[in-house]
């Protein structure tokens, strides 16, 4: 009874392990890399259709971007942030070491970003093309915060 209650304990910690656990500091530099890019191509089709206006404006596909912006904003990305994982001890990385000094400014900007693109799903979903604008400059802001503070030029 003894040795299978540890067992159970231990595979409890296992499954609790952040993903990041497993994964190596290439990974997780390649995985957020890869899920800013494809957060940046969605808020491109978001800028072409809803502030430049070189792309017709259709409001399923800004739905569709803005739902994908999200998920990435939703997705629990701090998990590939390792400290291993920043520009003075990785390669081909910008993430500055300074992220992991200043916990309380990237907290208030990663939920600011959290919630600003929660808010562009919503707008989003409502169709209204120039509210949609103000809503992706909000976004924008929280993406250039980040990369002001954390991001190597
Ligand atoms: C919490 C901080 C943070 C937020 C918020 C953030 N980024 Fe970034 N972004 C970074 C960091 C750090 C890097 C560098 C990652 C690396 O090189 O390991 C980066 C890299 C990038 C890259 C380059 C990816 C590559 O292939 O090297 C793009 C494009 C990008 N971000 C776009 C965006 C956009 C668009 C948003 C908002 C919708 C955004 N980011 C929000 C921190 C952030």
């Amino acid at each position: 009874m003894k040795k299978g209650f540890i067992t159970a304990g231990v595979l409890a910690t296992v499954l609790a392990m952040p993903a990041a656990a497993q994964m190596s500091v290439e990974d997780q530099i390649k995985t957020r890399q890869s899920a800013y890019q494809f957060a940046a191509w969605n808020m491109g089709k978001i800028k072409a259709q809803a502030i430049d206006g070189e792309v017709a404006f259709d409001e399923k596909q800004m739905l569709a971007a803005a739902n994908a912006i999200a998920a990435v904003a939703n997705s629990g990305m701090s998990v590939l942030y390792s400290r291993d994982s920043a520009n003075d001890r990785a390669e081909n990385t910008r993430l500055k070491p300074n992220f992991f000094e200043e916990p309380m400014k990237v907290r208030e900007i990663a939920v600011s970003f959290v919630r600003e693109a929660n808010a562009l799903q919503e707008v989003a979903a409502g169709g209204d093309k120039a509210a949609i604008a103000r809503q992706f400059a909000k976004v924008g802001e929280t993406c250039k915060a980040c990369h002001d503070n954390f991001r190597a030029k």
